[in-house]
């Protein structure tokens, strides 16, 4: 077997390591201008470090998710080919500062993400909403269902759990489209935890409910973030679902010319990542699970998971860089 042929049939380790100095470096860039009101700017600085430490990287990346399409995002676009070309095609979904906003006010859980894929294998969500539910690892398959309430899915994981509805915790986006759901949710029993922004890491934080406090991830927020959170539990374990908002006409064409024949389709976890998947995130603000960019003296220090659907490990990196002259 060739380099390449083994690249192919899972994605070299040593990316896993690679993979983390991308979404440091992001992060850092965005926590200099973390509390300064400036959403814009943190992002674009994010997204500069970001795609010069990806194009470091010895693969043929082709972004799927990414800063929008082409004539929108000048950096990061839909399509955007990154690395130095030598190396396995893969497929890339990114967002170099998911929750802008939480990092303009400074408040928790902003992150830096990046997910990488076998060719082909992420699903090129357009960007839309996506309705979306999620749960941990280590429950029976067909605790969640999309389609059924929020009461049944409460009392479905309640009973997986073994505990009391009272002693679930459901992480909702702080939306006014949300207020049924919240209504319906709270008629349980079951607690919510209510999040301005950022709900890649809402869906996330359901894989340590231990940790985070959060059980159960439910509502609608962007498509893209779906497919990135998707790729983590892929490398976690956990249950996905999402379906694709697609409520104009124009949605549903702009969904087709992304290959998306079936505007109701729902898509499990391994449907919006497929194949060897690997992940990383940098906390960019201090959040539940991972700590925020820290500026010493003569150092920097960064918190970043990295996971790989592979093996399925979950590595916690804390770094402290010393070369800031390359930050
Ligand atoms: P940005 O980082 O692009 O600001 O996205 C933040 C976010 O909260 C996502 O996590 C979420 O999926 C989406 O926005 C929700 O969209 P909206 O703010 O329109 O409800």
């Amino acid at each position: 077997m060739n380099a390449a042929q083994k690249i192919g049939a899972s994605l070299d380790r040593v990316l896993t390591m690679e993979l983390v100095r991308v979404t440091e470096r992001a992060a850092v860039a965005a926590a200099r201008l973390r509390g300064r009101g400036d959403e814009k700017a943190a992002d674009q600085v994010a997204v500069d470090a970001m795609r010069k430490e990806l194009n470091h990287l010895a693969i043929k990346g082709t972004v799927v998710i990414g800063e929008g399409e082409r004539d929108e995002a000048p950096m990061l676009y839909i399509g955007e080919e990154v690395g130095t070309g030598k190396g396995p095609s893969v497929d890339i979904a990114l967002d170099p500062l998911e929750g802008t906003t939480i990092c303009a006010k400074n408040l928790p859980n902003a992150l830096a993400v990046v997910a990488l894929a076998e060719k082909g294998s992420l699903l090129n969500a357009p960007d839309v909403y996506m309705d979306k539910i999620a749960i941990g690892p280590g429950y029976p398959e067909g605790t969640i269902d999309i389609d059924a309430s929020p009461a049944e899915n409460i009392a479905s994981l309640a009973k997986a759990k073994g505990v009391t509805i009272g002693e679930i915790t459901t992480c909702i986006l702080d939306r006014p489209r949300h207020a049924k759901l919240i209504e319906a949710v709270r008629a349980t029993g079951a607690a919510i935890r209510l999040i301005g922004d950022g709900d890649v890491a809402g869906v996330i934080h359901t894989t340590d409910p231990e940790e985070t406090g959060i059980d159960l991830y439910l509502g609608t927020g962007g498509a893209p973030e779906g497919v990135l959170a998707a790729a983590a539990l892929r490398c976690t374990g956990g249950q996905m679902q999402g379906r694709l908002i697609l409520d104009t006409p124009e949605k549903v064409a702009r969904a087709a010319k992304m290959g998306i024949s079936d505007p109701k389709k729902v898509y499990r976890t391994d449907e919006m990542a497929r194949g060897d998947v690997l992940f990383a995130a940098t906390g960019v603000t201090d959040g539940n699970m991972l700590q925020g960019v820290k500026f010493g003296r003569n150092y920097i220090t960064t918190h970043t998971i990295v996971l790989r659907s592979s093996s399925r490990t979950v590595r916690e990196i804390k770094a402290r860089h010393q070369d800031l002259d390359k930050f």
